[in-house]
């Protein structure tokens, strides 16, 4: 039944957006809500499993459970140690995180001051590592979803996205139409894999798209 198909199983979900400093009172940030994943972390309690929950900066509250752990991160790189070590425990590991792909190269321990006459600011922004991609490389025997947020070749790009992070699942959002993508209640995604054609799922309700991905897992996993 949906509440035993996962029973058993441990996920691994991550949410929210990871923020990256500049200095004491400044950072690097994005629009990520963290209802995206936290829908899925609800799905997947609901559907039995134990879930690890690591989540960036995220503006809903975030659900109390017997079977969840929740760990809170600020950075890329916070996120990434927390997420390898899970890792090994777990059977599915699902990337709803907005994660920084650049960081700046210095954080200055003072609050950086503007200059007497000073009309420009230009910050160094170093790569920051793929934490699904680090994962895709390493996986044994767990399922992995990520997301391709786009705002243009929405299939092309998360094509990509699927071939070069090793992912099982793309989740692809179309993140510039209008009730889609950040900070809203719904999403409208299309589900890619390596060896079928992409599904477009309607406009649904981002729990709902929670349900449908736990689902998707729940099936794979029985396999
Ligand atoms: O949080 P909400 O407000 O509910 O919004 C949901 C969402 C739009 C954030 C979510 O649906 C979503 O698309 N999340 C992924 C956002 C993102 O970072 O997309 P991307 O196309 O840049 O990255 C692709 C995948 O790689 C993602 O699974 C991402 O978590 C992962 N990634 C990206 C960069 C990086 N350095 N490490 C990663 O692991």
């Amino acid at each position: 039944t949906a509440s035993t198909r996962l029973a058993n199983r441990h996920l691994l979900v991550t949410a929210g957006g990871t923020r990256e400093p500049l200095d004491p009172v400044r950072y690097i940030g994005n629009r990520s809500s963290g209802k995206m994943g936290v829908a899925i972390v609800k799905a997947a309690l609901a559907a039995g499993a134990k879930v690890t929950l690591i989540a960036g900066s995220v503006q809903v509250a975030l659900p109390i459970h017997p079977r969840l752990t929740v760990q809170r991160v600020t950075t890329t790189a916070e996120m990434l140690a927390a997420a390898q070590a899970a890792f090994p425990t777990v059977d599915a590991v699902v990337m709803a995180a907005a994660v920084a792909d650049f960081r700046p190269a210095t954080i200055s321990d003072q609050k950086i001051k503007k200059q007497a006459g000073q009309e420009a600011f230009t910050v160094q922004l170093v790569k920051n590592p793929d934490i699904l991609a680090t994962l895709g490389a390493k996986k044994t025997t767990q399922v992995i979803m990520g997301f391709a947020a786009e705002t243009n070749d929405l299939l092309a790009h998360a094509k990509e996205k699927l071939a070069k992070k090793h992912a099982d699942y793309i989740v692809a959002n179309d993140v510039s139409q209008a009730g889609s993508g950040f900070g809203v209640a719904t999403d409208q995604v299309t589900i890619l894999t390596p060896d079928q054609a992409p599904q477009a799922w309607p406009l649904l309700t981002k729990q709902e798209v929670g349900h449908r991905l736990v689902a998707l897992l729940a099936a794979r996993l029985a396999k």
